[in-house]
C-alpha cells in the first residue's frame, strides 16, 4: 500500500519516484486523499532535490490526464507558448502570420500573472472579442477556420491549477520540472502536433540567466519528445520590453501596426522567427528558414492582417479596431518621461516596469480585480539608444485619479528602473540567444 508519508519521504531523501508513486499522489489530491500541506512538502522536496526526466513525464502525464484532452481531425497543427514577458505581444502577430501559410493554430492563452500580462486580458481590450468559447467549438473553428484563441478553461488539466496554486504559495514556482510539468500538461492537452516554445531570460522573466533558461529548453524538448511532439524552443531577451508598448490596448495597437508592416523590429523580427518555426514545424517548409521567408511574405501581402481581422470579427470582436484604435479603451491622460541628463541607456529593470503597469490597473493585484485596459507605458527609447537632456524616453499613459502615483512613477523610472551611461553600452542584449528544434 502506497503512503503520502512515505513518497515526500522518499523524495526528501533523494530517491527517484515511480511512475506509480507519482500517479498515485497527483490522484489522490484531486479526489481529496492527498492533503493540500502533502502536496506542499512534496513539491519543495521536488524543488530542493529534483526530478528526473522520467519523473517530469510521469508528472506530466497524470497531469494532462487530470481532464479532457483533444485531438484535431487536422493537420499541420502547431501551437506556440511563451513563459511570459513584459511587452509580450508576439501572439498577436505570429498566429495570423503562422495561419495566413496554413498552418492551424489552436491558441488557448492565458491571463496576466504577476507581473506579466496575459494574452487573454490583452485581446479582451477589443470591444465584443470572446475568449470564453467551448472546447467544442474552439475545436470545430480551429478545424474549419485554422486559428482560434480562448482563454485556459478548467476542463483542460485542472490538476495543474491546484498545484500551482499551491506552488504560488510556497515559493516553489521557480523549479524546472514544476515549471515543465505545469506548461507542458496544458499545452499537450491542446492537441497541437508541434509546438514552438518562447523561453524567456532576463531581469523581466522567470529564468533570469541563460544557463537556467537553457535547462528548462531541454526539459522542455524532451517532455514533448516522449508524447509524440515535435518541438522548438527559442531562447529569447527579456531584459527590456519587447516592443514599445506595455499594457492592454496599447499592446493590440502596436500588434496591429506590426501587422501593416510598421512595427519595432525586436517585435516583428522575433515575430516572423517564432512564426518560421511554426511553419517549419507544421511540415510546410523545409527549414526554419524557409518558415521565416513564408511568414515574412505573408506579412508583406497584408494577408497576416486580414486573417486576424477575420478571427476578430468570428470571435464576436469589433473588427473596425483594424483601421480605427480609437475605438479601444483608451487612457486620457499623458506624463511624458524626460532625461534628466545626456547619455546611453544601459539597462532596465523590466519586472519593475511591468509591475508600474499592473500598478497603474492594467494588471490585477488580486484575482478580483478588474483591468482597466487604457493604462500603459510607451518607450521611446530602448537599452543603448543615446538621450539627450529633455528628451522623451517614455509616456505614462493613465487616468485622471493617478497624478500623485504617475509623479512617483516617473520618480522611480528615472532614478532607480532605468540607468544611464555617459559612453555608449559595450554590450548590448541580443533578440534571440539560441533556437533548437527536435523531432520525435
Ligand atoms: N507558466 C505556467 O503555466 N506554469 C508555470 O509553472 C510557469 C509559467
Amino acid at each position: 500500500m502506497l503512503s503520502a508519508y512515505e513518497i515526500i519521504a522518499k523524495k526528501r531523501d533523494g530517491l527517484e519516484l515511480s511512475e506509480e508513486e507519482i500517479k498515485w499522489f497527483i490522484q489522490g489530491l484531486l479526489a481529496g486523499k492527498v492533503a493540500d500541506y502533502q502536496m506542499s512538502a512534496l513539491l519543495m522536496a521536488i524543488y530542493l532535490n529534483g526530478f528526473s526526466s522520467k519523473e517530469t513525464a510521469s508528472l506530466t502525464d497524470v497531469m494532462l490526464y487530470s481532464g479532457k484532452t483533444l485531438n484535431f481531425n487536422a493537420q499541420h497543427v502547431v501551437d506556440k507558448h511563451s513563459t511570459g514577458g513584459i511587452g509580450d505581444k508576439t501572439s498577436f502577430i505570429l498566429a495570423p502570420l503562422a495561419a495566413a501559410c496554413g498552418v492551424r493554430v489552436p491558441m488557448i492563452a492565458g491571463r496576466g500573472l504577476g507581473h506579466t500580462g496575459g494574452t487573454v486580458d490583452k485581446v479582451e481590450a477589443i470591444p465584443g472579442f470572446k475568449t470564453s468559447l467551448s472546447l467544442e467549438e474552439f475545436q470545430r473553428t480551429l478545424e474549419k477556420e485554422g486559428l482560434v484563441l480562448i482563454g485556459q478553461t478548467g476542463e483542460i488539466a485542472p490538476a495543474d491549477k491546484i498545484i500551482y496554486g499551491l506552488r504560488d504559495v510556497t515559493a516553489t514556482i521557480e523549479s524546472i520540472p514544476l515549471i515543465t510539468a505545469s506548461i507542458m500538461s496544458k499545452k499537450l492537452a491542446e492537441g497541437a502536433q508541434g509546438i514552438v516554445m518562447d523561453i524567456k531570460v532576463g531581469n523581466g522573466a522567470f529564468m533570469r540567466n541563460k544557463a537556467q533558461a537553457r535547462k528548462l529548453a531541454t526539459s522542455i524538448r524532451n517532455t514533448g519528445l516522449r508524447f509524440n511532439r515535435n518541438m522548438m524552443t527559442v531562447i529569447s531577451d527579456m531584459n527590456q520590453p519587447l516592443g514599445n508598448a506595455v499594457g492592454n490596448s496599447l499592446e493590440i495597437i502596436e500588434s496591429i501596426e506590426t501587422l501593416k508592416g510598421k512595427g519595432p523590429k525586436d517585435l516583428t523580427d522575433l515575430s516572423l522567427h517564432l512564426a518560421g518555426g511554426m511553419v517549419h514545424l507544421s511540415g510546410l517548409a523545409k527549414t526554419h528558414s524557409a518558415g521565416i521567408r513564408k511568414a515574412r511574405e505573408a506579412l508583406k501581402s497584408g494577408k497576416a492582417l486580414k486573417v486576424f481581422k477575420e478571427m476578430i470579427k468570428r470571435q464576436g470582436g469589433d473588427e473596425k479596431v483594424i483601421d480605427d484604435y480609437g475605438i479601444l479603451p483608451l487612457a486620457n491622460n499623458h506624463h511624458v518621461v524626460a532625461a534628466s541628463r545626456n547619455g546611453y541607456i544601459k539597462k532596465m529593470e523590466a519586472t519593475q516596469i511591468g509591475l508600474h503597469v499592473v500598478q497603474l490597473g492594467g494588471g490585477r493585484q488580486k484575482a478580483s480585480d478588474k483591468i482597466d485596459f487604457g493604462v500603459g507605458l510607451t518607450f521611446h527609447k530602448k537599452i543603448g539608444d543615446r538621450v539627450k537632456e529633455g528628451e522623451p524616453i517614455l509616456t505614462i499613459h493613465h487616468n485622471e485619479n493617478q497624478k500623485e502615483l504617475v509623479l512617483k512613477m516617473a520618480d522611480d523610472l528615472l532614478e532607480r528602473d532605468i540607468s544611464f551611461s555617459t559612453t555608449k553600452p559595450q554590450k548590448l542584449p541580443s533578440l534571440i540567444y539560441e533556437t533548437q528544434t527536435s523531432w520525435y
